[in-house]
């Protein structure tokens, strides 16, 4: 059972405030090797702050986080600083250096964490843009490229450290569909080619059916539901029933035109 593997992170009845107000309430997930997991739920309901908490970027009020089975909620940042290489992020922005080019932008990892000969670096920035289809791109500034290559580029440079799990903050966000669709692609064929574990956040019902494996749903600041895409379709939870049902475009207007 795949189930029985020991998850890449799990994280144990975490508590986040910021400034004295609750924002996640006691939640539980897991992240199991070589899946795609969506956090989805509305917007504000914690998903954001619950990725941040679980890279220890924000710090968890109380609950335990586990990377391959180590308490990670105690360790100091410098501690961290061993781990991040393992572990990926794109934020929503996924901004890239303006004034640098995109091989440059995907160097910056690689000159940060390890102590790589120049010519080694540009061998492996240039396997990161080929992984992502932007072979070629080296010397392109990021101005000179669409939206959809930045983002492309953005996710090369969160590759560059191969990364055991990546977590995505809404990937899509401010992409035409098609480009959109096309993001997501390329993150499940990466996600089997590589063996990453992925982590992405978003609200777009269309995108969690193209790439979920499993579904964790938040309701304010509480995971009410863990498990597979089809388990999350078929639940009769009212809040998860009616996210599907106000996110399904189909079913969005009663009038028929
Ligand atoms: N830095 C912050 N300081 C104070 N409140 C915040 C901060 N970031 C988020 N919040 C609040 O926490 C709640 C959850 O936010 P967030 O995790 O960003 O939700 P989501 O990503 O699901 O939209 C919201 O009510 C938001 O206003
Ligand atoms: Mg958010």
């Amino acid at each position: 059972m795949s189930d029985a593997k020991q998850p890449v992170m799990a994280i144990h009845d975490l508590d986040c405030h910021y400034k004295g107000k609750q924002v996640l309430y006691g939640v539980n997930a897991s992240f199991p090797p070589g899946k795609i997991t969506v956090i989805a739920g509305r917007s504000g309901c914690g998903k954001t702050t619950l990725l941040r908490n679980a890279l220890r970027l924000n710090e968890p009020s109380s609950g335990r986080i586990e990377f391959f089975g180590q308490d990670i909620s105690h360790l100091s940042q410098e501690e961290l600083m061993e781990l991040r290489p393992r572990m990926g992020v794109l934020f929503q922005s996924g901004a890239l250096i303006q004034s640098y080019t995109v091989a440059e932008n995907v160097a910056v990892p690689l000159e940060q964490h390890t102590r790589m000969p120049l010519k080694l670096i540009e061998r492996v920035v240039s396997r990161k843009l080929e992984l992502v289809e932007l072979e070629g791109a080296e010397n392109s500034m990021p101005s000179e490229l669409s939206g959809g290559m930045r983002k492309r580029a953005a996710l090369a440079r969160t590759l560059a450290l191969d990364p055991e799990i990546v977590f995505f903050d809404e990937p899509s966000a401010g992409l035409d569909p098609v480009t959109a669709a096309s993001l997501d692609e390329l993150i499940v064929s990466l996600s089997r080619k590589l063996r990453i574990t992925v982590v992405i956040v978003t609200h777009e019902l269309t995108s969690i059916k193209r790439i979920a494996d499993r579904m964790l749903f938040l309701d304010s600041g509480k995971a009410v539901f863990e498990g597979s895409l089809n388990q999350a379709l078929a639940s009769d939870l009212p809040p998860l029933q009616e996210f599907f049902r106000l996110s399904d475009p189909g079913q969005r207007f009663e009038e028929p035109d």
